[in-house]
């Protein structure tokens, strides 16, 4: 028997697509997505709108042919960030939202914000033009355990400054925790959360029971199965300020399975399938659509994608490359560790 699921055509409103040849092997497999809030942690980051607009540029050339993708392209926010150069990015319609990475708080973020006072002018600005704040909401201060870095960073920062600024639109990327999820849920309008695929799927065990497996580290780290738990129910209660951001975030086979390894799953060629075995296991398909393709749209003020886009479940698992090739060498695809039916028609990449 085959099933069939249609759904508005997804974004992913949280996507690392890198720069070089790594960006030319990895953009193709995110094309399911109509758009996609680009994450600016390259090295060096993308600080103003001219590097937004010519690493734009650059994610253009690097898609397939005929691709109908759009990068959104975001701001590194750091304590030089000039509101006038964001408030003109946005006006010329480059910069969609800027991004908040505390110093330290993972790849790439030794140049972000270590105070949050020098940035204030640029988030007033921003709150004025209504640009979303997307956060990497995790305290970076060593005596805080690295398993409650979320719950920290809304206690010591994000509280403070929504209360400071509650114009201000916040995106709590990447959320982890059922503490994360109970702050969303109770605030007030103007703050909402990406979900990733892997948080979804998996709890820490999975990193770290019968051995440690660096293909499973990614930033926030994976949380205990009750955290999961709060993701699911969150993801998959059709609650409107809850939203798929995959955080795809490739690295070199050689950099994650080292004595050091990097952060971050490159789930972008299995998270549509990956995503509708969870909504199907929470017997929530028809609520797929509004997580995947609604939400995400209304919270950035924009319109939802018109085309459409079919999962349809096969009899037998698909098999998913276990990983791809560039020219620098391997990036593992994401394995969720049970098998996939739902498929996506007409395949991506
Ligand atoms: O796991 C992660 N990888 N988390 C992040 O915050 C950054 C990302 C990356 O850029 O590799
Ligand atoms: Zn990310």
């Amino acid at each position: 028997m085959t099933a069939e699921l249609e759904i508005l055509r997804p974004d992913d409103w949280h996507l690392h697509l890198r720069d070089g040849a790594m960006l030319a092997a990895v953009a193709p497999h995110s094309t399911w997505a109509r758009r996609a809030i680009i994450m600016p942690n390259l090295d060096p980051p993308v600080t103003t709108s001219a590097e937004a607009a010519a690493y734009q540029h650059r994610i253009r050339r690097a898609l397939p042919r005929g691709s109908d993708f759009t990068p959104l392209m975001t701001l590194y926010l750091t304590e030089r960030t000039d509101p006038a150069d964001l408030a003109a990015g946005v006006e010329t319609g480059i910069v969609t939202a800027a991004k908040l990475y505390p110093a330290g708080a993972t790849t790439n973020s030794a140049r972000g914000v270590r105070d949050l006072d020098a940035i204030m002018p640029v988030l007033e600005r921003m709150a004025d033009l209504g640009v979303p704040l997307c956060t990497h909401g995790e305290v970076t201060a060593p005596e805080v355990d690295i398993f409650d870095r979320e719950a920290v960073f809304i206690e010591r920062v994000l509280a403070p400054l929504r209360q400071r600024l509650p114009e201000l639109k916040v995106v709590m990327e990447h959320v982890t925790t059922a503490e994360g999820v109970d702050y969303v849920r109770e605030s007030a309008p103007g703050i909402g959360a990406t979900i990733t695929v892997q948080h979804l799927m998996l709890n820490r065990n999975a990193l770290l029971a019968g051995g440690i497996r660096p293909h499973y580290y990614c930033l926030p780290v994976l949380k205990r199965e009750r955290h999961r738990q709060a993701l699911r129910r969150a993801a998959t209660s059709g609650h409107a300020r809850f939203f798929l951001g995959t955080d795809s975030a490739p690295h070199l086979r050689g950099a994650k399975e080292a004595p050091c390894g990097c952060a971050g799953c490159f789930t972008a060629p299995v998270a549509l399938p990956c995503l509708a075995h969870v909504f199907e296991e929470e017997g929530a398909l028809d609520r797929l659509e509004a997580f995947a393709s609604r939400n995400g749209p209304a919270f950035y003020g924009l319109a939802p994608n018109p085309d459409r886009l079919r999962l349809q479940k096969t009899r037998s698992p698909m098999r998913p490359p276990s990983s791809i090739q560039t020219p620098e060498g391997p990036v593992e695809v994401f394995d969720p560790g049970v098998a996939l039916y739902w498929q996506m028609e007409p395949a991506y990449a």
